[in-house]
């Protein structure tokens, strides 16, 4: 029988979460997976901030001179946010579109040149770039943002022979929720419904798909599938079927009737 040939991986945020499972199943598989992070991922760990491009630049060129080529690069370090747009800090804002957006900007430009014909670039999104919710414009924001510069990006490396595959996942149980910059800020306008809004969607945490189990299916779409892009949980595929079919404004309106709290 062949023997699976083995690869060279680099994968963004693999300290937590998706990163280190998919860390794990590349690694199981007897790939070689380098991980970007600033907090310690274990084995081929580089301590990189995804929004420094310096840093980023040094950390990919170390590993192309290392192993010569990079197989498959996985962007998947990420941060989120919610709270009122009209009340969100400049910081906060900065953090979010730095992490979210420069981040796999900055990795994508660093790395390409290190790619090879028949490699691949994964950019782990969220089904937050194709449903707006209340409360997380930003968050929204920058990932329709990563949709569409990873789509651009496939489209453009096509010739090259690289394939650029967007993976748009729903809630998984992973320490992104404590991680994320909760902005409680108010005023008369939103009263409580910002706190109660959140509230609501951190109260369903338990009913998030497991980190192993989003790990196991994001592995399979990363290692070898082509399509353009790939919505991981069933509910999410449903609703993105609706979207294609009901106005804009109807989803909006039901989204919001269904995600705004209010006493
Ligand atoms: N969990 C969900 O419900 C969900 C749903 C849809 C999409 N996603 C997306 O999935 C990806 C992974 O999230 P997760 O759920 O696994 O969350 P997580 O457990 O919080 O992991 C986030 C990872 O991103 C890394 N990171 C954050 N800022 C960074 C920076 N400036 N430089 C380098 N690494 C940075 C963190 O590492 P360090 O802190 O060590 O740097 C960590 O390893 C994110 O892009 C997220 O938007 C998550």
């Amino acid at each position: 029988m062949k023997k699976k040939e083995s690869k060279i991986v680099v994968i963004t945020g693999a300290s937590s979460g998706i990163g280190k499972g998919l860390k794990q199943l590349f690694e199981r598989d007897g790939h070689t997976v380098v991980g970007l992070s600033r907090g310690d991922c274990g084995k081929e760990w580089r301590k990189c901030d995804v929004t420094d491009f310096e840093q980023v630049k040094s950390t990919i060129d170390a590993v192309g001179m290392q192993y010569g080529k990079i197989d498959i690069l996985i962007n998947n370090a990420g941060v989120g946010i919610s709270g009122a747009l009209e009340l969100t800090t400049d910081d906060d804002y900065k953090k979010i579109m730095s992490t979210d957006v420069d981040g796999v900007f900055n990795v994508c430009r660093a790395a390409v040149k290190y790619i090879p014909a028949g490699g691949r670039i994964v950019n782990i999104s969220s089904v937050c770039a194709l449903f707006a919710l209340p409360y997380r414009s930003l968050y929204c924001a920058a990932k329709a943002a990563v949709n569409m510069m990873s789509f651009g990006l496939r489209m453009e490396l096509k010739n090259s022979g690289i394939t650029v595959v967007t993976v748009c996942p729903g809630e998984i149980k992973t320490g992104f929720t404590s991680a994320r910059i909760k902005n409680y800020a108010t005023n008369d306008r939103y009263g409580d419904s910002i706190k109660l809004s959140a509230k609501h969607i951190d109260d369903k945490e338990e009913k998030r798909m497991s980190c192993l189990r989003a790990s196991k299916k994001i592995y399979k779409i990363a290692a070898r599938k082509k399509g353009a892009m790939y919505i991981v949980g069933a509910k999410y595929r449903m609703l993105y079927f609706l979207s294609k079919i009901f106005p804009v404004g109807a989803m909006l309106s039901g989204t919001g009737r269904f995600m705004i709290k209010r006493k």
